[in-house]
């Protein structure tokens, strides 16, 4: 590590996300978000766990800040609550909601940290899904809508906007697989969201562009690291598939105006390709400054004949894993890094999610996470190795700054660089956050 070098613009953050981290559901006019109503759900979630608390940073902001100063962090990406801005999706303005993002974003600037939102982390306001959620196309409009009124209020301060976190998780385990909220499982209903989602990206981008505010604004995807199990043309084919569903059927509208031909096919002969009018796909092109990057894994992809729809099986076989049973594979992450150039676009990249969860345990107010550390310190030479090769990678947030409501998991997977007692609301540094301190200092260091 001490070799490698970064640009000197170059920044470190960390990421959290709204829900995961603010707890405090029913302050400040806050209004209901589908995460509420899954999580309160009975058997939905791990142990029962909600995220009526989670860290509690909506009423600990400030000493969350602090500590993100004393890590030395450039960055700090986080999500900002739709239903804190309207309680019921659109219509009434909560100004209790504007003003707790208005004292973030300027706590986060006297600790000269460069805050970077995003608008949409799977929070949606309950009163939206009422109407359909996402599968609803009006939704498109009041997103617009809201993410207009923060370019408007925090436009002057805030330059990095990032509008939707992982279109592909959001669509796909929210409306396919249903294990995330608001746990519908229906193909046609998660394809036609993951349209809405692109399309409703695309109008925000517009306003954003339209409303003169200086900076930049993207979408962040997750990108799933995919290769065949084996060599045979079957194998390879459903990997193909699987990387197309994936990956591709975002990648692809966003650079090049269409969805891959495959996959499109693939939906069109099970009835579930998704409704598009005219000028969606001329809209979502091109529509970003930048892209998000949320990498964790690699999944091997097997044909499987009786494996629903897609026929693929794609799962982590070769170690090592994490906690959450995800196979580490920083070379993924060159992949994609070397491929969006290759294949998309040389643009501006942010690896706007990278972590791992392990069973942390607290011994003497630390915990000694030696595979977090080596997970992150491998990483950061695949993203130097990009960079070397001419990728324009901006920036690297790690997930997470907090240990934190992990979905669907709840409380039972730890992410965080810092570690939080739940009982207390105790933050203590994990080895790894020292280390990360270090390492960003001796970078700047380096550039300076
Ligand atoms: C990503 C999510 C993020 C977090 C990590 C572990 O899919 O964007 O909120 O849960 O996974």
């Amino acid at each position: 590590m001490a070799n490698i070098i970064f640009p000197s613009n170059f920044l470190w953050g960390a990421a959290t996300a709204a829900y995961q981290i603010e707890g405090a559901v029913n302050s400040g006019g806050r209004g209901a978000s589908i995460w509420d109503t899954f999580s309160n759900t009975p058997g939905k979630i791990d142990n029962n766990d909600t995220g009526d608390v989670a860290c509690d940073h909506y009423n600990r902001y400030i000493s969350d800040i602090e500590h993100m100063k004393a890590l030395g962090l450039q960055s700090y990406r986080t999500s900002i609550a739709w239903s804190r801005i309207f309680p019921e999706g659109k219509g009434q303005v909560n100004q209790a909601g504007l003003d707790f993002y208005d004292r973030l974003t300027d706590k986060l600037l006297e600790a000269s940290i460069k805050p970077v939102y995003t608008l949409f982390h799977w929070d949606l306001p309950q009163k939206l899904q009422d109407l359909g959620g996402f599968n609803n196309r009006d939704l498109i409009y009041y997103f617009r809508d809201y993410a207009q009124l923060m370019f408007e209020k925090l436009g002057d301060r805030v330059n990095l906007w990032i509008t939707h976190n992982e279109p592909a998780v959001y669509s796909h385990n929210g409306h396919i697989w249903g294990n995330h909220a608001p746990g519908i499982a229906d193909w046609k209903t998660g394809i036609q969201v993951s349209h809405h989602l692109l399309l409703s990206h695309a109008l925000a981008v517009e306003a954003f562009r339209q409303s003169g505010k200086p900076g930049d604004i993207g979408i962040t995807l997750n990108l799933t690291y995919f290769e065949p199990a084996s060599d045979t043309p079957a194998d390879q084919a459903a990997t193909i598939r699987q990387d197309g569903f994936g990956n591709r059927w975002f990648l692809d509208p966003l650079f090049k105006g269409a969805y891959p031909a495959d996959i499109l096919a693939l939906y069109e002969s099970h009835n579930i390709a998704p409704d598009v009018m005219a000028d969606d796909l001329a809209r979502i092109k091109n529509s970003l400054d930048f892209l998000g990057i949320n990498y964790y894994f690699r999944f091997a992809v097997s044909h499987k004949e009786n494996d629903g729809l897609l026929k693929t099986y794609a799962r982590a076989v070769v170690g090592p894993f994490t906690a959450m049973g995800w196979e580490i594979n920083p070379y993924g992450l060159y992949h994609f890094l070397t491929r969006i150039k290759s294949e998309y676009a040389n643009i501006p990249i942010y690896i706007t999610e990278n972590g791992a969860a392990f069973d942390d345990v607290l011994v003497n107010n630390t915990v000694q996470d030696d595979r977090r550390i080596d997970y992150l310190e491998k990483h950061f030479a695949a993203t130097a190795q990009a960079i070397a090769e001419g990728v324009d990678v901006r920036g690297y947030y790690v997930w997470s700054l907090l240990d934190n409501f992990e979905w669907s998991f709840g409380y039972s997977k730890r992410f965080g660089i810092i570690y939080v007692d739940y009982e207390t609301q105790q933050r203590y540094w994990k080895q790894s956050a020292y280390w990360y301190r270090d390492f960003i200092t001796a970078q700047k260091n380096k550039s300076s």
